[in-house]
């Protein structure tokens, strides 16, 4: 059985004072959830191991281990740092950063390689989903971000961009659709066994009040929620997602 997973992707978002008041008082988390947090990189020493329930994660590393690359996190600092998870390939870096499916699968193999467990974001724009290219877009991105990969230690988030911040979400029905060609794309590559072993998340405008559907679904296995995440009560309300 996979556990579910729901993961605070904040951005930059949230001081270091709050981000540990936060995580601090973020308790009663259900049994039948696993919960983790991704923060500014300067704020993840201080955040590991101030509530054991959570996880901890960094939102980008880069693809080299070390050297002359001003301004980059490495792999070994995360390692240092003790972080449980570290999202890669997310939208938004995409966009601004050129980050590549091949840079995507780079990262994956490091994270891996130190127990660090890779989020590993996928998704179509709005101009490709109205052109109904969304099945093609995400299995070439699944085809290459994944290649190779300890699959089963990585966690993928299909998180269409037409969705992100916007306040549109996808409907569930897209959202399991999307979750599946995903499971069966790496069936293809992996194995089935391997394959049903992945966490599919689904990301884009998840909010407290529509969080229930998409955990529904049966191969979506947890959410990546930026907006919800950064106020404590709604995102209380989303890990608590059986109870509402
Ligand atoms: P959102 O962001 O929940 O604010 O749409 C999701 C994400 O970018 O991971």
């Amino acid at each position: 059985m996979r556990k579910p997973f729901i993961v605070g992707n904040w951005k930059m978002n949230m001081l270091q004072s709050e981000a540990i008041v936060f995580v601090e008082q973020l308790n009663n988390i259900p049994s039948y959830v696993e919960v983790g947090v991704a923060a500014q990189a300067i704020s993840l020493t201080n955040l590991v191991g101030i509530n054991k329930n959570i996880l901890i994660g960094a939102q980008n590393v880069n693809d080299q281990l070390a050297g002359a690359y001003t301004g980059e996190i490495s792999v070994e600092l995360l390692k240092e740092a003790k972080v449980d998870f570290c999202i890669i390939g997310h939208s938004e870096r995409r966009a601004y950063y050129n980050e590549s499916d091949e840079k995507v699968n780079e990262k994956a193999k490091l994270l891996i390689e130190r127990d660090i467990t890779p989020i590993i974001c996928v998704g179509e724009s709005l101009e490709q989903y109205e052109s109904k290219q969304t099945e093609e877009v995400i299995i070439n991105q699944i085809s290459i971000a994944c290649a190779n990969l300890a699959i089963e230690q990585c966690v993928i988030a299909y998180e269409p961009i037409w969705a992100i911040g916007t306040g549109k979400s996808a409907t569930s029905q897209i959202a399991q659709a999307i979750a599946l060609l995903i499971r069966n794309q790496l069936t293809k590559m992996y194995s089935l066994e391997q394959a049903n072993k992945v966490r599919i998340q689904y990301g884009g405008s998840v909010k407290p009040t529509n969080i229930k559907e998409y955990m529904d679904c049966p191969d979506v296995d947890g959410a990546l929620v930026g907006g919800a995440s950064l106020k404590l009560e709604d995102f209380k309300q989303l890990i608590n997602y059986e109870e509402n």
